[in-house]
């Protein structure tokens, strides 16, 4: 087994991030957070779901935006495209459709039964008699707009964005094409409300120097070994506003019992299995080193993305703020179909074991938000290897600052 390597300098790659300390603001001040949202939640594309999801004509799902308090309406199209709109009725407000997922022909309000086609026009009003001026062209769904990129569904609040999504996942994105998120049909998912800031959430999976610490009852050992007892990173590649961390795995850490039984039969190799699987088929932009001890990288979408996907599964986590102090977390994995029994077990195993590294992050980073939020942390430090740290908190403050800017400008 080769020694793992890791860099020494990754800061010393980015001198324009500079590498002393940082006012920590960012992560508690309410002021603050009213900029974010403004310069950054309403101006960037946000993740919705999966193409999968809605495969036939008429198939949609709902999509809950904390931050914003929306909710909203994703559909597939007679002609095979996905649209998206405000789920809320033209008449009064209603939330027009009331389950998660499903299949219809139209929307049908429930509170006095005005129905919109697939398309989001306005096709039915009970006793429309009574409504001598209402102008039903107007009157259809609020359209939100929305664009893919290898099946994953973005949308964006305002109707003209000021980049395409190709444009703005950019070079990123690009890197991971050809990877197989179609095949993760079978989906898990959790959600949770945690009393701390989103930048903070975002930050814990960005960085692995707690891994060895905070992790030690659930997967420090499949992540850090003798071969890299800090747990270092492989690599951080900064791109745009995006950034990809390259993780390592413990090639030699042996597995509990049960744990080996999970890994004998996963369909590939799990987050938690300590790295292997095929490298040959992966794109460019995972483990872009090549490193032999790979076990996964996590790819930050500004603003609030992550994919982490290894070699045999991925999943998503997005964190919506609501306001500076809470956060809504909501993470879905996407799972090949299981075959056999066997293969199911270890899928579970899987979930389960994220599941309570999940936990304990959230767990920790609310202490850490009380300590914030009382000025007893002024400043913030970054290790080396939380370098893509300090690239998320500058990217915010940079895009904060530049939209205050413009819009004083604007307004003088
Ligand atoms: S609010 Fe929907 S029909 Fe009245
Ligand atoms: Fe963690």
């Amino acid at each position: 087994m080769a020694a793992i390597v890791t860099p020494t300098n990754l800061t010393e790659r980015h001198p324009e991030l500079g590498a002393g300390p940082l006012p920590s603001d960012p992560y508690w001040c309410d002021a603050f957070h009213q900029q974010e949202l403004e310069a950054i939640f309403r101006r960037t594309w946000m993740y919705a779901g999966r193409v999968e999801e809605i495969p036939e004509p008429g198939d949609f799902f709902v999509k809950n935006v904390p931050t914003f308090e929306m909710s909203l309406l994703f559909v597939r199209q007679k002609d095979g495209t996905i649209r998206g709109f405000h789920n809320v009725c033209q008449h009064r407000g209603n939330q027009v459709e009331l389950a998660s997922k499903g299949n219809c022909r139209r929307f049908r309000c429930r509170f006095h039964g005005w129905a919109y086609g697939l398309d989001g026009r306005l096709l039915g009003v009970p006793d429309v008699e009574g409504f001598p001026e209402l102008d039903r062209e107007s009157k259809g769904l609020s359209e939100i707009s929305v664009a893919t990129w290898e099946g994953f569904i973005f949308f964006h609040l305002q109707r003209k964005p000021e980049w395409p999504l190709d444009e703005f996942l950019g070079q990123q994105a690009q890197d991971l094409v050809g990877y197989p998120f179609g095949d993760g049909l079978n989906y898990f998912q959790f959600e949770g409300e945690i009393q701390c800031n989103w930048t903070s959430m975002i930050d814990s999976f960005c960085e692995t120097y707690h891994v060895p610490h905070l992790h030690h009852k659930s997967i420090t050992h499949t992540l850090a070994g003798p071969d890299n007892p800090f747990g270092r990173l492989i690599d951080v590649r900064l791109k745009g506003p995006h950034r990809t961390m390259s993780v390592g795995g413990n090639g030699r850490y042996t597995p509990k019992p049960v744990q080996a039984l999970a890994f004998r039969h996963s369909a590939g190799p799990s987050v938690t299995s300590g790295g292997g699987g095929s490298q040959e088929t992966l794109p460019k932009g995972l483990n872009e080193t090549r490193a032999p001890n790979w076990a996964i990288d996590v790819t930050a979408f500004f603003p609030n993305l992550i994919i982490v996907i290894s070699a045999g599964m991925y999943f998503t986590h997005q964190m919506w703020p609501i306001g500076a102090h809470r956060t809504v977390w909501q993470m879905r994995g996407y799972l090949r179909s299981a075959i056999t029994a066997a293969e199911r077990f270890a899928q579970e195993n899987s979930i389960v074991e994220l599941r309570d590294a999940v936990l304990e992050d959230a767990n920790t980073l609310e202490r850490v938000h009380r300590a914030m939020r009382q000025g007893l942390v002024p400043e913030v430090i970054f290790h080396d290897h939380e370098l893509g740290l300090r690239h998320h908190y500058h990217t915010v403050v940079d895009w904060v600052e530049k939209y205050c800017s413009s819009e004083q400008t604007g307004r003088s």
